[in-house]
């Protein structure tokens, strides 16, 4: 069998996988990313290029633009009939996606990665074994993601059941689209498949959607999406699934007890969270026992076992692209020797919705439990001059400091296009700043991004447009 030594194997090729390779390319580490696709696949980039963040991103886009034209763009003087082309629509997303794995590909040539094309399987210390070839490696980093967690009594068969990867792809709109789960996947995926035309009812165990982002938050987002025809049934289990050729009928009780009923819908997208992926991984050869969970724990990214180092989803925190990301840069750069670093608590989310929500650091709901005294000032977008001439009002920006130094401690926002505005707050808390230091700061007018100067000014009472 032949034997090829590397400084570093990277097994994954998602969003933390290719870049630690990158990284560790750039670092002069001689790399090598084993990598077995994404649904028989075998394109770089993992759950986030080929089944998660982009394609998704890439309908709610599209469908985005295509709601507009047929409710907003007459007001705006525009008359035109849009008509659904969704075989395009999937073409034009096929494509990006493809341009973006390709990328990848580039981005390893450029930075002398190895790309091991097959299922990784660590045998031992400093070995990794990918199709009878044998990697020999001073470390390992495990960066092998996660998948959709599934319910028992309801079994995706990617037909009538889906699970996220299969909403991304349906063949039709639905008529009716039961989502289980009101978290990120469920409400941005149920949101494109509404602007298409599909009745959704959005089925979800908790008494409030999005757990984990503020309660305010949540209230206006669930306020939003309920207006525009998405129905919420709140406190409810989904006990069972009966699938027919052309349909599904789902048993769902309340949590709280009581009569249980029967919907019907012609698609089910379970969308309940997901899990670690560390399936035939062979964890066992280096004495690494998952959590209960079957996450991976670490300790600045270092396993148990010596040599071996774990980044992304398949480790605990937040599933996200961008945690991944930094994540395997400080790894990698502890690797080589350097001093890595992620701050955890300046890690932004945002869901992709209409409006879009973001939010970095801590929720009142959290500052409260913590027993720290803020002070907040909150911002509303009407009494935004951008928003208001674009026609588009909806939401509002909070800001949430520290009641003695003023330290900014959570930025929560809700409206068009916050996803681009939120990386503001994380420069200004990944500095420490102070809400006047943003309150001081001279944003261009007309922006939407004032609104997150004016909510700043409002932590201290002087909020001027407002
Ligand atoms: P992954 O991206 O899951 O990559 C792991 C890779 O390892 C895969 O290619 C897998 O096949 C491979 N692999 C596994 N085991 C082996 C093995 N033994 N040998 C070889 N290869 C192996 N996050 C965001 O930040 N923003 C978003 O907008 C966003 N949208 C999302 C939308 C959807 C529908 C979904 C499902 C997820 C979304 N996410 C989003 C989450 C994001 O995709 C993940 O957090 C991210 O992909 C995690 O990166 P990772 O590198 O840890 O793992
Ligand atoms: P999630 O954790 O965001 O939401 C799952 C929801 O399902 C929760 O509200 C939970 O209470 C509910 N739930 C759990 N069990 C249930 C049950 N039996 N019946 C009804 N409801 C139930 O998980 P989701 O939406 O599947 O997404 C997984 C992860 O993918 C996210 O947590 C996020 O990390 C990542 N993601 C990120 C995106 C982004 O950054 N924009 C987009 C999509 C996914």
């Amino acid at each position: 069998m032949a034997e090829t030594t590397y400084d570093v194997v990277i097994i994954g090729g998602g969003p933390g996988g290719y870049n630690a390779a990158i990284r560790a390319g750039q670092l002069g580490l001689k790399a090598a990313c084993v990598d077995k696709g994404v649904n028989g696949g075998a394109t770089l980039g993992g759950t986030c290029l080929n089944v998660g963040c982009m394609p998704s991103k890439a309908l709610l886009h599209a469908s985005e633009l295509f709601e507009m034209a047929a409710k907003d763009f007459a007001g705006l003087g525009i008359e035109v009939a849009p008509k659904l082309n969704l075989v395009q629509m999937m073409q034009q997303k096929a494509e990006s996606v493809s341009a973006l794995t390709k990328g990848v590909e580039f981005l390893f040539k450029k930075n002398k990665v190895d790309w091991i094309k097959g299922a990784g399987k660590i045998t031992g210390p400093g070995k990794v074994e990918v199709g009878g070839q044998t990697l020999a490696a001073k470390a390992i980093v495990i960066a092998t993601g996660s998948e959709p967690a599934g319910l028992a009594g309801v079994t995706v068969d990617q037909k009538r059941i889906v699970d996220s990867t299969g909403a991304l792809s349906l063949p039709e709109v639905p008529k009716s689209l039961v989502v289980i789960g009101a978290g990120i996947i469920g409400l941005e995926l149920g949101s494109v498949w509404r602007r298409l035309g599909a009745k959704v009812t959005v089925v979800e165990f908790l008494d409030r959607i999005t757990p984990g982002a503020d309660a305010e938050l949540a209230k206006a987002l669930q306020r939003s999406l309920t207006k525009q025809g998405m129905e919420f049934r709140l406190g409810q289990k989904v006990t069972g699934a009966k699938t027919s050729k052309t349909s599904v009928a789902l048993t769902v009780e309340p949590v709280a007890g009581g009569a249980a009923e029967t919907i019907e819908a012609d698609y089910v997208l379970l969308a309940i969270g997901r899990r670690p992926y560390t399936e035939g991984l062979g964890l066992e050869s280096v004495g690494i026992t998952p959590d209960k969970r079957g996450f991976i724990e670490t300790d600045h990214w270092q396993t148990s076992a010596e040599g071996v180092w774990a980044i992304g989803d398949v480790t605990l925190g937040p599933m996200l692209a961008h945690k991944a990301e930094e994540e395997a840069v400080a790894c990698i750069e502890t690797i080589a020797g350097h001093v890595g670093h992620v701050n955890y608590g300046v890690i932004p989310s945002v869901i992709y919705t209409w409006p879009e929500v973001a939010w970095v650091g801590k929720t009142e709901e959290e500052l409260k439990a913590e027993g720290r005294a803020y002070k907040a000032g909150k911002f509303p977008f009407t009494a935004n001059s951008r928003a208001k001439i674009n026609h588009e009002t909806e939401g509002f920006v909070k800001v949430l400091a520290d009641a003695v130094t003023d330290e900014v401690l959570g930025v929560h926002m809700i409206g068009p296009q916050v996803s681009e505005m939120v990386g503001e707050y994380c420069v200004a808390m990944e500095f420490r700043a102070a809400s006047e230091d943003v309150a001081r700061t001279c944003h261009p007018h007309p922006t939407r991004s004032e609104a997150l100067k004016q909510a700043a000014m409002g932590v201290e009472g002087w909020t001027m447009q407002a």
